[in-house]
């Protein structure tokens, strides 16, 4: 088997030689290459330049001036680049031993799966290489919780979060995928039923470096499960439940320190309205932003929209209030609830819109920029 190893980085720099290495006496005799995708804003692009130099195989280098979708991201654009059908992924910090690669080929061999999985959790696998109890218990924890949510599709999966993975790229649309942030193979998994195969492996220590996932990882990852079981709608809805409710607290709070309920209602909605597009820019909508124009623009239609709602949910609310004597944060919450669909409807067809769509003709330059396969579910 002709084998592409697909190694993301991010300034990992001291990992380089030594993953390399390692890479070229476990797999001695064999054909392969290996491709760095790099987001690195250090000298990491320099060392693994030169080091490909004088490996006895093929090392090539993708780096990114833009980190579209982070890890995810770079390992798609990985498999778009690789000379060959079956990918392996791994980190580039050797917390995914190298000798383990003859295992998962040999697993591959045998000629009924497209993916072999090395799998922290199989018997015989560890996680010892995680940071602390906390990582080990939100690795856990997800792990169910994301086996729960796709029980069919991930049934032969007991580590759908490893990074660690090998691929028949044939078996997967790659234009189906909507990479962002870590889980890569939880992306590729719950898209389309594939053949699953594991190996145990145990999760080392780093070699040099620190982590970087973060707790914004972990949001990501999140709204990535949203997006992958219920689609974008529920992801939208996920930050403008949010909103809604730091919209009432807000109000709540400022009730309390005696502000009178509209004023209350102004500040509390002002408040949302601007964090709620940064969480749209950077969660829900993350992967149509290269193609919709700038975001200041998106911010204008945005707020301005959401500004407009509030002056007309603010009156509408006083008549619940005043006429129909309904609470005040209940006549909030009614409707809050009444402008969201129409609010969804705004955001994925006009804020997000591709640049271009729906324009005449007469603009060639943006029409073209609208890729064929950009549809509004994920
Ligand atoms: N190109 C690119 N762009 N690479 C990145 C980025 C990015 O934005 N962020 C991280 N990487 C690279 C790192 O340089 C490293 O090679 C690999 O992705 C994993 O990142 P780590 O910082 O080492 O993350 P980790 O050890 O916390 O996470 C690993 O373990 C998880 C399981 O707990 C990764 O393998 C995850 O994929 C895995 O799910
Ligand atoms: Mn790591």
């Amino acid at each position: 088997m002709d084998l592409s190893i697909i190694v993301p980085t991010f300034n990992e720099g001291p990992n380089v030689d030594e993953l390399l290495r390692r890479l070229g006496s476990a797999l001695d005799g064999r054909v392969f290459e290996v491709v760095f995708v790099d987001d690195s804003t250090d000298d990491t692009p320099a060392v693994i330049a030169a080091a490909a130099a004088s490996a006895p195989f093929p090392v090539r280098l993708i780096h990114r001036e833009t980190a579209t979708a982070g890890l995810g991201g770079a390992v798609v654009e990985g498999f778009r680049a690789a000379t060959s059908r079956w990918c392996l992924v791994m980190d580039g910090d050797l917390q995914h031993p190298p000798e383990d690669v003859p295992r998962m080929i040999a697993r591959a061999e045998r000629g009924d799966v497209d993916v072999v999985v090395a799998s922290r959790y199989a018997s015989g696998g560890t996680s010892t290489g995680l940071a602390d109890a906390t990582r080990t218990a939100v690795s856990r924890v997800s792990t169910s919780l994301t086996k729960a949510m796709f029980p069919r599709k991930l049934a032969g999966c007991s580590d759908p979060m490893t990074g660690f993975f090998l691929l028949d790229t044939d078996a997967v649309d790659l234009d189906a995928l909507r990479p962002r942030g870590f889980k890569i193979l939880l992306e590729i998994l719950a898209r389309r039923q594939l053949r699953i195969g594991e190996v145990p492996f145990d999760f080392a220590q780093r070699f040099a470096g620190d982590s970087k996932a973060t707790f914004t990882q972990g949001v990501r990852f999140l709204t990535q499960l949203a997006m992958l079981r219920f689609g974008r709608m529920s992801a939208f809805a996920l930050v403008g439940g949010f909103g809604a409710i730091a919209n009432l607290v807000i109000m709540w709070g400022l009730i309390r320190l005696g502000v009178d309920y509209l004023p209350a209602a102004v500040a509390a909605s002002a408040i949302t309205i601007i964090t709620n597009f940064f969480l749209l820019e950077y969660l829900v909508f993350a992967d149509m932003r290269s193609e919709s124009g700038r975001m200041w623009s998106r911010f204008a239609k945005s707020t301005t929209f959401n500004g407009l709602e509030a002056v007309v949910r603010i009156p509408v609310m006083s008549i619940l209030v005043e006429g129909a004597h309904i609470p005040a944060v209940l006549a909030a919450a009614l409707t809050l609830i009444a402008a969201f669909v129409l609010r969804f409807m705004f955001h994925a067809l006009v804020v997000y819109a591709p640049r271009g769509a729906g324009r005449p003709a007469s603009e060639p330059e943006t029409a073209a920029a609208v890729s064929p396969g950009h549809t509004l579910e994920p």
